[in-house]
């Protein structure tokens, strides 16, 4: 009773004191990006959520779907075509690799006339109709006649069923679902325990799964859930073990029990018999609501979660939901615009890129800690270069909540993550890149409660400590669960070596690792600062200046300690995976990848005149010769669908007066590659790295993470306010004459006319805030005749 006062009252309170925040979860539009290029499934798209959630909510409730061909993923569980297998608790966002979660499901039923609760098959449901959804609210029609709505609060879900006249109104709870894949870190149901009240209105219990990405040993997940009606039937069932391989369980049968208790096996034994609970409800219930909580520490707590559903009005949870969506995160950049699309494509963005990681502060089961935890690190690999500087500008508690996070990892782990779900870190795609995050925040002075001093030695251990070999099957060159696997070569020839498996994106992103300890340990530890600058020119080492490529000369090159040349194409990195000289992105990618030091590179490439010809060569249409393991978009060396080509079309920005080249750049691969569509994200969305790439692009500036630089591109709207966190200023970019073009005409930054191509950090945020103002025309101007934007990593002359 009191619980639910308070709720009541908080939601008021929040409607008076924001009373005047506008509603722009209106422009968020769940399905964008849920669609691959192969229509009706996710293939090869954007595998991003569209159920319903908070910003990093640590549950995530939708719908879990069959795929028409099975080796099509469903990394977030949901196709637009498939049949409906159960609506499932927790889910990750955008990821590619395969799946993970799809755990804690319910699916409502109608009859149980040639099912087997054993096997989905048997039950799924085609839907009819299209399904709604808006921020905290997904609805969907299931063909058996019931409607299914669900929403979201922080740890708990919440459903609601209306079943049909005349028909059986069932429940089932299968404790053994889980997202299936085939092969690859296909993820297992392990083992699970469900009790239950005597009348059948609550269950509890735990499910124990293992694999998935981060791949890894058992984990446990408890549950609790609630009805609203009283079942008029409550039973378990349980059979044989199915692992996930096992195409069907047609051959086996479920036996039923009343018991009030059931358990698959013996706690620990991984081969456990499946398990699961049928609620049957009266004739007179036409409708059916259920709360689930979910905790990773006890079902106890996963109980105490449903206090944070108040009552049984789902509409109740939306509100909230849509609340704390416009208060915390979407209000933070209001902008203004006639253009629907425009709104719409920027909103759902920003939403996207605040779905991961998940927030799991108390419900870390391994230790006991005053830090706040994230879980779904997936992957810092992605979200270091855009994603993570968003956050840090408009919510910057949250990063700094991140980063305490990922330091307590490091002290109870030895290492900070680089992947990480279900409180495992792996897998590790090139460098140990929290290291640029901790060093991107650190350069923009978030300070928080972060203890500095351990984050700068969490940085160390990456940088100096061989992580052990997990022995991926992948590649068992070195380690993919944790720091860098490659760090013996590293250590001794100052550069990866192809003994280990993507050897030139691991030396890349290892001297851009240590550029990011460098700028820490200015701060930090200064005797540091020569030692670790001096190894973050380690990818000057391996620059091959005789090789040839498309009449260009000089390209990192996959090298041996003796400095000779694997033969390599620098257009191609075969099946650009984890045992390939380079990791989804070919030589030609990585060999712009330097932004900590252009000015080396710009040199290497033969000076500013040819740099600019080989930048232009990266968006010819047609010379693209790898399919980056399947991460790409398009047919140009520049790869919009996947991360390595992020920065890459605005490096104009590093030649004087080419700026403007930046801008048409930028709004191609806006044009060409985004859109509202449900294909509206060029390949996997990332955990919202596509989303925060849109987003800065759209915004207009560019960040170069690690140092405190921005690029500037072209705006897209006339006004744009960014609130700096709840307790920053204000920054404001304005921009006339948009109508007319979006070359930059001039620019003024807190008053005073610009000609540099880039703005510092404290230009943005210094005290109060700052104030972008544009005149934007038709033609391109050479404006940009000031200082270049800066190459700390440059050393000497
Ligand atoms: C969905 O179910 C319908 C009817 O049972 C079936 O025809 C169809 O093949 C199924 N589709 C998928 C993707 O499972
Ligand atoms: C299923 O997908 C795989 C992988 O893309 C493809 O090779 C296969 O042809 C597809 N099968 C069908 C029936 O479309
Ligand atoms: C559904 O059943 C199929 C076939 O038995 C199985 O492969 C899959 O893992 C099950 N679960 C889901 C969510 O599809
Ligand atoms: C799976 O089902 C198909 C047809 O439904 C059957 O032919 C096959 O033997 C089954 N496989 C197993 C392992 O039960
Ligand atoms: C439905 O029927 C049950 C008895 O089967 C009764 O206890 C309950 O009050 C009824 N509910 C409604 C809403 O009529
Ligand atoms: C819940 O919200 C929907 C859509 O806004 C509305 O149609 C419905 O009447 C609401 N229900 C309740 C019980 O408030
Ligand atoms: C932007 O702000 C200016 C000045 O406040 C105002 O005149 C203009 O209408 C605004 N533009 C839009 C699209 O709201
Ligand atoms: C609105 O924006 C979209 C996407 O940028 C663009 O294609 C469209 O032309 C714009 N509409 C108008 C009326 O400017
Ligand atoms: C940081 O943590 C270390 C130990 O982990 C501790 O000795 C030190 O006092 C902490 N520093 C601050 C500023 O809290
Ligand atoms: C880096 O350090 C090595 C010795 O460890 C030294 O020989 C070299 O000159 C240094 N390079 C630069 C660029 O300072
Ligand atoms: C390379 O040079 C040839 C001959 O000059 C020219 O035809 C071709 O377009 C050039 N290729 C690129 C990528 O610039
Ligand atoms: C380039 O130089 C390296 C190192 O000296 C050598 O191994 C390689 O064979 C040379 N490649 C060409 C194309 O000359």
């Amino acid at each position: 009773m009191v619980s639910l006062l308070c709720g009541v009252l908080s939601l008021a309170l929040i409607s008076t004191v924001f009373g005047e925040t506008r509603d722009f979860t209106k422009h968020v539009n769940l399905f964008l990006g849920t669609e691959g290029d192969v229509p009706g499934s996710a293939f090869r798209g954007g595998n991003v959520f569209p159920g319903a959630t908070l910003p990093f909510g640590a549950v995530k409730v939708g719908m879990d779907t069959t795929r028409w061909n099975v080796s099509y993923q469903a990394n977030a569980g949901y196709t637009p075509d498939g049949n409906v297998t159960a609506i499932s608790m927790l889910h990750v966002s955008g990821t590619g690799g395969a799946p993970t979660y799809g755990l804690i499901p319910q699916m409502p039923l109608t009859t149980l006339e040639g099912v087997n609760l054993l096997d989905n098959i048997t039950y799924m449901q085609p839907r009819v109709g299209d399904d709604v959804a808006s921020v905290g609210y997904y609805k969907t029609q299931l063909e058996n006649g019931v409607t299914a709505e669900m929403s979201a609060s922080m740890h708990a879900g919440v459903m609601k069923y209306q079943y049909p006249e005349n028909e059986g109104r069932y429940v089932v709870v299968d404790i053994s679902h889980f997202l299936p894949s085939i092969g690859k870190k296909e993820q297992w149901y392990s083992n699970g325990v469900i009790e239950r009240s005597d009348d059948g209105t609550t269950y509890s219990g735990y499910g124990v799964y293992r694999e998935g990405w981060a791949t890894g040993g058992d984990y446990r997940v408890y549950f609790c859930g609630q009805f609203d009606t009283v079942p008029s039937n409550a039973q378990f069932f349980s059979g044989k073990y199915t692992d996930p391989y096992w195409p069907n369980a047609t051959d086996v049968n479920p036996v039923f029990t009343d018991s009030t208790y059931i358990q698959g096996g013996t706690v620990s034994y991984q081969y456990a018999d499946r398990v699961g609970a049928l609620f049957e409800f009266p004739a007179n219930a036409s409708t059916v609501t259920s709360k689930v909580g979910v905790s990773w520490v006890s079902a106890d707590k996963a109980c105490q979660f449903l206090n944070e559903i108040v009552g049984w009005d789902l509409n109740a949870t939306v509100e909230a939901a849509k609340d704390q969506w416009n208060t915390e995160v979407l209000s933070k950049i209001d902008v203004t615009s006639a253009n629907k699309t425009q709104l719409e494509m920027f909103y759902t963005g920003v939403y996207h890129s605040h779905l991961m990681p998940s927030d799991r502060t108390g419900e870390n089961p391994y230790w006991e800690s005053d830090e706040p935890y994230y879980d779904d690190f997936y992957t810092l690999w992605d979200t270091f270069r855009c994603t993570h500087a968003l956050i840090s500008l408009i919510l910057p508690h949250r990063q700094i909540d991140m980063i305490r996070a990922m330091i307590d990892i490091w002290r109870f782990e030895r290492f900070m993550p680089d992947g990480r779900s279900r409180n495992t870190n792996g897998r590790v795609q090139g460098g140990s890149n929290a290291d640029n995050i901790l060093a991107d925040a650190y350069v923009k002075g978030l300070q928080g409660d972060i203890n500095w001093t351990d984050g700068y030695l969490a940085m160390k251990t990456n940088a100096e400590v061989v992580p052990y070999n997990n022995f991926d099957w992948e590649d068992l060159s070195g380690s993919t669960k944790e720091g860098r696997g490659a760090l013996l070569d590293w250590k001794k020839y100052g550069f990866v070596t192809p003994t280990f498996g993507r050897s030139i994106s691991k030396t890349v992103e290892y001297s851009h690792n240590d550029f990011s300890l460098a700028q820490v340990a200015k701060g930090e530890a200064h005797k540091d600062v020569a030692l670790y600058l001096n190894r973050s020119t380690g990818w000057q080492k391996t620059w091959a200046a005789n090789v040839t490529s498309l009449n260009f000369t000089g390209f990192l090159a996959p090298t041996y300690g003796n400095g000779s040349i694997k033969e390599y194409d620098p257009l191609s990195c075969g099946d650009c995976n984890w045992q390939a000289i380079s990791y989804e992105g070919v030589p030609w990618e990585y060999s712009f990848s330097i932004p900590f030091d252009m000015k080396t590179l710009i040199s290497l490439m033969g000076g500013t005149e040819t740099f600019e010809e080989r930048l232009d060569a990266m968006f010819i249409p047609g010379l693209a010769q790898s399919n980056s393991g399947g991460n790409r978009a398009g047919d140009t060396i520049f790869n919009p669908g996947n991360e390595p080509s992020f920065m890459t079309p605005f490096l104009y920005n590093y030649i004087p007066g080419r700026q403007h080249r930046s801008v048409s750049r930028s709004r191609e691969i806006q044009d060409q590659w985004y859109n509202t569509g449900r294909s509206g994200v060029p390949g996997n969305d990332d955990s919202g790295s596509m989303s925060s790439w849109i987003v800065w692009n759209m915004i207009g500036i560019y960040p170069v993470v690690t140092q405190p630089v921005y690029l500037i591109l072209s705006p897209r709207f006339e006004n744009m306010t960014i609130r700096l966190g709840d307790d920053g200023g204000v920054l404001r970019i304005k921009a006339s004459g948009l109508e007319q073009g979006s070359f930059i005409q001039n620019l003024k930054v807190n008053g005073q006319m610009w000609n540099q191509s880039w703005v510092s950090h404290e230009d943005l945020v210094g005290g109060e805030g700052g104030l972008l103002e544009f005149e934007m025309g038709p033609e391109p101007k050479m404006w940009d005749t000031g200082e270049l934007p800066p190459s700390p990593g440059h050393l000497g002359q």
